[in-house]
Formats: C-alpha cells, sequence, structure tokens
C-alpha cells in the first residue's frame, strides 16, 4: 500500500514550467493525502501560473495513478493567489474544466429572474439552430423544474442507459432535430440509481460526461433561474464559449439579469450578449402595432452598460405560449410567426459572431 512519501516522490517531477522548481517545493501543490484509494491534494496557483492547471493536474493524475493501490485522484482547486478554495457547489472541491467529447461549442441561457423566457430562448434557439444545419444537443440544466420535455413534447420518453455502474451512459431523445436530456425524462420510478445523485453539480457533472452526446457542433445549456449551484457547477466544470442573458424589459428583471451576468463575468465566462423578450405585444389582427406591456428598452440599457450587444427582441404572442406548451416550438410550430423569425435571426446572430 502507498503511503504519502510515495506520492511525494512521484509527484516529485512535476515542475513549474517558467522556473523549473518543483511545485512540491514552490507550496503549489499542498494538503497531500492518501483517503483509501484516493489521493488528495490542494492545486494553489499564482495568478501568472494559472494556464499551466491544466497539464500539471494531468500530470499529477497521472503520477498519483501509477502508486499501488491508488485508483482515484482528487485535486481540490485554491483561486489564483487565494488559499480558499474556489468549492464545487459549496463543497470545496472541484476537479479541472474538461471539455465535452465530441461537443465543439457549449452555450448557457441564463437570467437572474425566474420566469423571463430562458427555456423558450434555449429551445427554440436550439431549434432554430438544428434547423440552419448544425449538429445541436440541449442540456436541461434545471434539475427541479425541468420543462424542457413538455416544451419539446417528450415527456412520456425515457432515455436508454447503457452499461453499469460507472460506465453507464445515457442515450439522449432524438427529437426536433435536436438531441436532449432532462431530469424530466429521468424522474420516473424506474430512474436508474446513478441518476439518484444527491448532489446537483454531481448531476450536471453526469448530463455532460456521461451522456452519449455524439458529435455536436453545439451543446445548449438551459439554466434554472439566478446565481445559484447550477451555474457555478456548470461555469466550473465545462469551458464555455459563452453565456446568453435573457431579461424582459421591465427594471426588476434588468436588476436581476444584471446580478447574474456578473456572475459569468467574475468565472470568466463570455458574454455572448442579452436576448430581450417578451418586448411588446402585436395584436394578431395589426401586425403593424407594438404594445410594449413590460416597459420598454430595458434589454439595450443593460446589453450597453455591460458593453455586449442586444442580440434579439421576442415579442409576446400566443403561438410562443402555445409552442411551449404543445411539445412543439413556435420556431417549428409557427415559421411564419414574428417570434419564429426573431428566434432564427438569433441563431444567426449566434453563428455569424461566434462561429458556432
Ligand atoms: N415571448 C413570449 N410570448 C408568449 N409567451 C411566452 C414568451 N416567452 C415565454 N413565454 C411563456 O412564459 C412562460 C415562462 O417561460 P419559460 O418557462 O421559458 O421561462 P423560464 O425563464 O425558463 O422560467 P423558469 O425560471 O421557471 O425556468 C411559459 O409559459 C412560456 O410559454
Ligand atoms: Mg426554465
Amino acid at each position: 500500500m502507498a503511503t504519502v512519501d510515495d506520492a511525494r516522490r512521484v509527484l516529485g517531477g512535476l515542475k513549474d514550467a517558467g522556473s523549473g522548481r518543483e511545485l512540491l517545493e514552490l507550496g503549489w501543490i499542498e494538503q497531500l493525502r492518501l483517503e483509501q484509494n484516493r489521493a488528495v491534494f490542494r492545486l494553489t496557483l499564482p495568478k501568472f501560473a494559472v494556464s499551466q492547471r491544466d497539464r500539471i493536474a494531468s500530470e499529477a493524475r497521472s503520477a498519483l495513478l501509477t502508486l499501488e493501490g491508488i485508483d482515484d485522484v482528487q485535486i481540490e482547486l485554491a483561486q489564483p493567489g487565494e488559499g480558499a478554495p474556489i468549492g464545487a457547489a459549496g463543497h470545496g472541491q472541484v476537479q479541472p474544466q474538461q471539455p465535452v467529447p465530441g461537443v465543439k461549442q457549449v452555450i448557457a441561457v441564463s437570467s437572474g429572474k425566474g420566469g423571463v423566457g430562458k427555456s423558450t430562448v434555449a429551445v427554440n434557439l436550439a431549434c432554430a439552430l438544428a434547423a440552419s444545419g448544425l449538429r445541436v444537443g440541449l442540456l436541461d440544466a434545471d434539475i427541479y423544474g425541468p420543462n424542457a420535455p413538455t416544451m419539446l413534447g417528450v415527456v412520456e420518453q425515457t432515455p436508454e442507459v447503457q452499461g453499469s455502474g460507472d460506465e453507464q451512459r445515457l442515450t439522449p431523445i432524438s427529437t426536433s432535430g435536436l438531441v436532449m436530456v432532462s431530469m424530466g425524462l429521468l424522474i420516473g420510478p424506474d430512474q436508474p440509481v446513478i441518476w439518484r445523485g444527491p448532489m446537483l453539480n454531481g448531476i450536471i457533472r453526469q448530463f455532460l460526461y456521461q451522456v452519449e452526446w455524439g458529435e455536436r457542433d453545439v451543446l445548449v445549456v438551459d439554466l434554472p433561474p439566478g446565481t445559484g449551484d447550477a451555474q457555478l457547477s456548470l461555469a466550473q466544470a465545462v469551458p464555455m464559449a459563452g453565456v446568453v442573458i435573457v431579461t424582459t424589459p421591465q427594471q426588476v428583471a434588468m436588476q436581476d439579469a444584471r446580478r447574474g451576468l456578473a456572475m459569468f463575468q467574475q468565472m470568466g465566462v463570455p458574454i455572448f450578449g442579452v436576448v430581450e423578450n417578451m418586448s411588446w405585444f402585436t395584436p394578431p389582427d395589426q401586425p403593424e402595432r407594438q404594445y410594449p406591456i413590460f416597459g420598454s428598452g430595458g434589454g439595450q440599457r443593460l446589453a450597453d452598460e455591460v458593453g455586449v450587444p442586444l442580440l434579439a427582441q421576442i415579442p409576446i404572442e400566443l403561438p410562443v405560449q402555445e409552442g411551449g406548451d404543445s411539445g412543439r416550438p413556435v420556431t417549428l410550430s409557427q415559421p411564419d410567426s414574428l417570434a419564429a423569425a426573431a428566434f432564427r435571426d438569433l441563431a444567426r446572430t449566434l453563428q455569424t459572431a461566434h462561429r458556432l
């Protein structure tokens, strides 16, 4: 059975690329310990060395796995220049960021406030991207209030599980030209054990890494409202191309949106821009009229404040809500509607600006 001294010995070969000095000697690797079959340490990198993080994590992992009786390595990351751990969903331990195999870009749809239309935007954006020829996945990260299955009409479906134990893999559901996964598909009585993970962080990771996403140009993530664990877990787990912030035009939704934005900015996730939803109501029989029921200009003000583009303004339309409830998103069910056109424009704007 390996000892901590053995662990120190195998980590002795790890060096700072700049100075050539040993990481143990520099104090970047600390609190090294062995917990049964698992080796654990804390990685504290100074700001200038953060770019070495992935290399160091991978070399340390490989080195520690050569030890007898060790088959798991846990790395606690500390903020650059600080002693405190970043903390995964408040649990104080995170693994390095890891791309999803086969997935080119991950984009998230978020908002500070609930009910502003995140899921509607995420689902319709995903459908519009798929309709334009991209291979699209949709990850419903709203674990406690999943809406994507209803919006895509797949509530009755259960994804297949292959393999067993840690090797279990979930096949996403194919619908509306894309593939999707949601907790809403798994909370039936037959739910496989693997998906009963108690921690949200664990579930988000499983949705990222234990789903057979296949080759995807883009994975759209629908987040729950707010700035909670799901946002944190996602941003810590996977490198993201960017996030779209949804708001309604009024002041209060904007304030919440600002908070949501600040969180992603702090975590270094690019903000693609703002989508203003429920911008105005146009009566079906008066297509030239626009009634700004929830005020006007909020989306543009927020975008200007943060220095990001206003990506789209989505009108309030009955077909949007009907599309959500009927399981056939407005982009597909009523492609001639104003909202469908706005979602297509949004998809095109993102494709052009960010090479999706
Ligand atoms: N532009 C729109 N026109 C008409 N109805 C809309 C529009 N956008 C959203 N809705 C409706 O508003 C409701 C809330 O939308 P949605 O579920 O997308 O919001 P959300 O931000 O994801 O909510 P939550 O915070 O609960 O996740 C839904 O019934 C949806 O159909
Ligand atoms: Mg939602």
